[in-house]
């Protein structure tokens, strides 16, 4: 294994046990798994409620915790679907508790919002992702829809085109953090 494979904090933005986001995020860290150190991160809905009175002072301790790992990371993939033509609370809330302690200003991210659809949560998503400084964001977005049919529970991008987009995007992703 190299020893300079770069550090990335993959995050889920679905929280259900048999996620296909999740599905694909392991697929992508067995895909990578030369290059890249590919650490998906526990569990968001473990965060609590974005508090800007806690944002700076008394700081909780899951978002102190999730602070030091994104700060710790090379860089950073969100794999999400989209609810409601939105992107999901638990992964705005999240995002939200690092906008003034700017953790993804200038670290180069992945958005890949897999979903039925998910054109809207992506657009959404991308545009949150470019006002805090997310770096490359806009070369490193990619779009997958009906994703329930693309990938299966052990982790395998069962879709030739599929497969071919995520590897190109993570050619692309290994690129930018060199
Ligand atoms: C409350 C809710 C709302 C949803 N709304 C949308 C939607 O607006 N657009 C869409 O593409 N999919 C929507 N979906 C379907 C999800 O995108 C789909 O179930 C996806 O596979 C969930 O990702 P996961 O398998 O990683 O959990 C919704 C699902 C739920 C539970």
């Amino acid at each position: 294994m190299s020893a300079t494979r770069k550090k990335v904090l993959a995050i889920s933005g679905s929280t259900r046990k048999h996620s296909s986001n999740h599905s694909l995020l392991t697929a992508i860290a067995g895909m990578t798994a030369e290059k890249l150190d590919i650490a998906i991160f526990g569990s968001i809905a473990d965060l609590p409620h974005f508090d800007p009175d806690r944002n700076l002072e008394n700081v909780p301790a899951e978002v102190a915790n999730f602070r030091h790992r994104l700060a710790d990371a090379d860089g950073v993939i969100i794999c999400t679907p989209e609810y409601a033509h939105g992107v999901p609370g638990s992964l705005k809330n999240a995002i939200d508790w690092t906008v003034s302690s700017s953790e993804f200003s200038n670290k180069p991210t992945v958005l890949i919002t897999a979903s039925s659809d998910g054109r809207f949560g992506h657009q959404a998503l991308l545009e949150t992702l470019r006002v805090i400084e997310a770096k490359d964001v806009d070369q490193l977005q990619l779009l997958i829809q009906f994703i329930k049919t693309k990938v299966d529970a052990s982790g395998r991008i069962t879709d030739e085109q599929t497969q071919a987009e995520v590897k190109q995007l993570m050619d692309i992703f290994v690129r930018c953090l060199t």
